[in-house]
This record gives C-alpha cells, sequence and structure tokens, in this order.
C-alpha cells in the first residue's frame, strides 16, 4: 500500500483532509457571497453580469473552479466514511466517548452536510449546469462600450430566485450550512493543530461569526430578491 493510500485511509488522514477541504470551501463561500453581494447594487446587472463573466473566463479561477469541485466531492465522501466508521464504533464496548456534551451541530454534522449537498445540486443544477453545457439558454447583453456581449446571468438569476419553492429550498440550505460552519469551523483549525489556549476563543468567535453572518447574507439576497419589484 503507498503511503497515499494509508494516508487516505486513515481516520487522522481523513480527518486532515476534511479540515483542509473545508477551509477551501469556507473560502470560497466569502467570494461568492461578495460576487452575490453585486446583485443587490440596483445598476441592473452591469456590475453581476460583469464579475461573472470575468469569472466564468479567467483561466486560473477555471482551474480553482475545478478544484473546488473535486474539493466539495472529497469531502462529502470523506465525512459520509468517517460517519459511518464512528457508528460502527459506538457499537462496540470500548467505546467510551459520549456525545452528552455536544452541540446540536457537532452531533449532526453528517446530516447538515449531507443536507448541504442536496442543496447544492439543486442550486449547480439550476445554474451551473445550465451555464456549461445549455448554451444560449440565458439571453445576452451588450453594455456601451463593449465590443462584445456577455451572459446575461443577473436575468436568469432574479428569474430564478423569484420562485417561492427555490426561496424555501436555499432558506433550508442556509440554515444547514449555518450550524454546519458553527461547528465546522472551529473543528477544522482543531484538527489541524492550530488550537492554543490564548487564541482558541478568537477562533470561536470568528467561526460562530461566520457561521451566522455568511448564510445570513445569502438569505438577505435571496429575500431581498423575491421582494424585489
Ligand atoms: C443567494 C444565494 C446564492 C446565489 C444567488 C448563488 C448564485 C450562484 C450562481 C449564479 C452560480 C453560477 C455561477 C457560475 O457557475 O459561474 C453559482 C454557482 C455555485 N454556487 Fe452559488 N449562489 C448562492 C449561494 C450558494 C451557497 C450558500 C453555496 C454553498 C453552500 C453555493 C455554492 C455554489 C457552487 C459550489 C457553485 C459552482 C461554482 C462555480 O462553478 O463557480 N452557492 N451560484
Amino acid at each position: 500500500m503507498s503511503w497515499v493510500t494509508t494516508f487516505f485511509t486513515s481516520s487522522l488522514g481523513r480527518k486532515l483532509v476534511m479540515a483542509l477541504t473545508g477551509l477551501f470551501l469556507i473560502l470560497f463561500l466569502l467570494v461568492h457571497l461578495g460576487g452575490n453581494l453585486q446583485l443587490l447594487r440596483g445598476d441592473g446587472g452591469v456590475a453581476y453580469n460583469h464579475f461573472s463573466e470575468f469569472m466564468g473566463h479567467n483561466p486560473v479561477i477555471k482551474v480553482i473552479a475545478y478544484g473546488l469541485y473535486f474539493f466539495i466531492l472529497l469531502h462529502t465522501v470523506l465525512g459520509i466514511r468517517l460517519w459511518l466508521a464512528n457508528r460502527n464504533a459506538k457499537g462496540r464496548k470500548y467505546e467510551v466517548h459520549t456525545t452528552e456534551n455536544a452541540s446540536f451541530a457537532s452531533k449532526n454534522m453528517a446530516i447538515l452536510g449531507l443536507l448541504i449537498f442536496a442543496f447544492l445540486l439543486i442550486h449547480m443544477g439550476d445554474f451551473w449546469v445550465k451555464l456549461q453545457f445549455n448554451e444560449g439558454v440565458y439571453d445576452t447583453v451588450r453594455y456601451e462600450g463593449m465590443t462584445h456581449s456577455i451572459t446575461d446571468l443577473y436575468t436568469g438569476v432574479i428569474a430564478s430566485l423569484k420562485r417561492p419553492a427555490i426561496l424555501v429550498i436555499y432558506l433550508l440550505g442556509f440554515l444547514a450550512l449555518g450550524f454546519h460552519l458553527w461547528h465546522g469551523f472551529q473543528s477544522a483549525f482543531q484538527t489541524l493543530g492550530l488550537n492554543h489556549y490564548k487564541y482558541n476563543g478568537l477562533i470561536r468567535f470568528l467561526g460562530q461569526a461566520y457561521a451566522i453572518l455568511v448564510p445570513l447574507g445569502f438569505a438577505l439576497i435571496s429575500i431581498y430578491i423575491i421582494l424585489m419589484k
């Protein structure tokens, strides 16, 4: 067995990969929220469409995006495997851990992760699949001074988020995301050994603030769009 196989099949190896991919996904969420906040500028989508055009065509961003899809899958698969391993271990006599004092989030990380994954399948099916494989599904637009047209993703996003069923699915997804991050953020630092009694309080505070503010930001965008004329 090569060291790579040994690493990925050991519980510690899996946890380290979960932590690193989790931190990458946390960074992605911040960029994604920043991009989507452009929807609220009230400029008819000029800034949002320019931002999406840049993100969709820049070669460096494209490579990072493929890394992102791979990390989402890796994080999900390893998470399920760790959850199954923990569940099997609980049946054994020598298992002494107790989860009585654990938070709702830490006890339900796997189910929360699966809910987020289900949200992602719906979300990426709605936008990403159309952008990648259904050329022409969105209109194009050419702003003053431009030599070529770009995709009018803004109009597509507004049309999608104006559907009440999508709003409900999104809000449930953001809620699951908030709980998952509540535990996941600080847990990633702990797994990587980046914890010190001096900084633990700060890491916990940053993690909890992130877990509230980022999903809340996404929720406010969705609610703003459905209420918008
Ligand atoms: C108001 C909330 C949100 C809006 C309006 C939104 C909008 C979009 C749009 C329009 C795309 C397609 C852009 C593209 O592929 O170039 C996209 C892609 C994506 N979204 Fe979201 N999103 C939201 C929340 C979220 C959340 C909470 C997550 C994660 C839990 C997420 C994860 C993703 C991923 C992984 C992609 C594919 C990334 C890429 O290819 O660039 N989104 N989103």
